[in-house]
């Protein structure tokens, strides 16, 4: 995808979550894993039963998940985000409930950023709403982790469906905001002819979540 299309999609993108993120700003809270989505508490199990060590959260909003593994255990935490509203909110997290002092937050894209070598990279509902899932894919091997835990819609006709049709409405109201279902076959390909093995597979109705090893 050339930058000048990513840089524009990546503009809507981050207009999109800003004003929520905004909003987080007036109440910063603990994150407490039980109001975790079903997916979330996934990635903070996973990462925790290998016992990592380091962790980066790829599109990691305000930061939850990521206190949530500083708090089992994680030693060293790394969060890139688009929104510098919600890096704030990681912040100001991080300062009154973790230690900011072992967090790394960096504000862009992940295509911007220098991916540090970590244990665990965790990418959780990113690439849905990103056009190029491939090249997160890509990007993120970078850092040679030992795990990845990645989830992702479900490449199934009702979602494609559902998303072409909200496509439409998020494009005339939301400044270009889409949804996107990728193909999660070509991601997983992707990251196991890195050398990578898929250890763990959920799926609900909407998401998918696959848990890679590295061999
Ligand atoms: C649906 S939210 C999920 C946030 C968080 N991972 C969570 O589960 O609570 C997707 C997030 O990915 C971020 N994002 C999307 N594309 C990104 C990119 N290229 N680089 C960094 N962050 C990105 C968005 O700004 C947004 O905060």
């Amino acid at each position: 995808m050339k930058v000048e299309e990513r840089k524009s999609k990546e503009k809507s993108i981050n207009n999109f979550f800003k004003r929520g993120y905004k909003n987080d700003l007036n109440r910063i809270k603990d994150a407490d894993v039980d109001k975790f989505s079903k997916t979330a508490k996934i990635h903070v199990e996973k990462i925790t039963e290998t016992q990592s060590k380091s962790a980066l959260d790829v599109g990691c909003g305000t930061g939850g998940i990521l206190l949530a593994l500083q708090k089992k255990g994680v030693e060293q935490i790394y969060g890139v985000e688009l929104c510098g509203e919600g890096i704030e909110v990681a912040k100001k997290r991080f300062e009154e409930y973790g230690d900011i002092e072992k967090a790394n937050f960096f504000q862009g894209s992940i295509f911007e950023y220098t991916i540090p070598n970590v244990d665990a990279i965790t990418i959780h509902n990113v690439m849905s709403c990103h056009p190029d899932a491939k090249g997160i894919a890509i990007k993120i091997l970078e850092g040679n982790p030992n795990q990845i835990v990645n989830s992702m819609p479900r490449n199934i006709a009702i979602l494609r469906i559902i998303a072409f049709i909200l496509s439409i409405f998020t494009k005339l109201f939301m400044n270009g905001f889409k949804l996107y279902v990728h193909d999660t076959d070509e991601i997983r390909k992707l990251i196991e002819d890195a050398g990578y093995e898929r250890v763990d597979y959920m799926k609900g109705f909407y998401w998918e979540t696959s848990v890679f090893i590295k061999i």
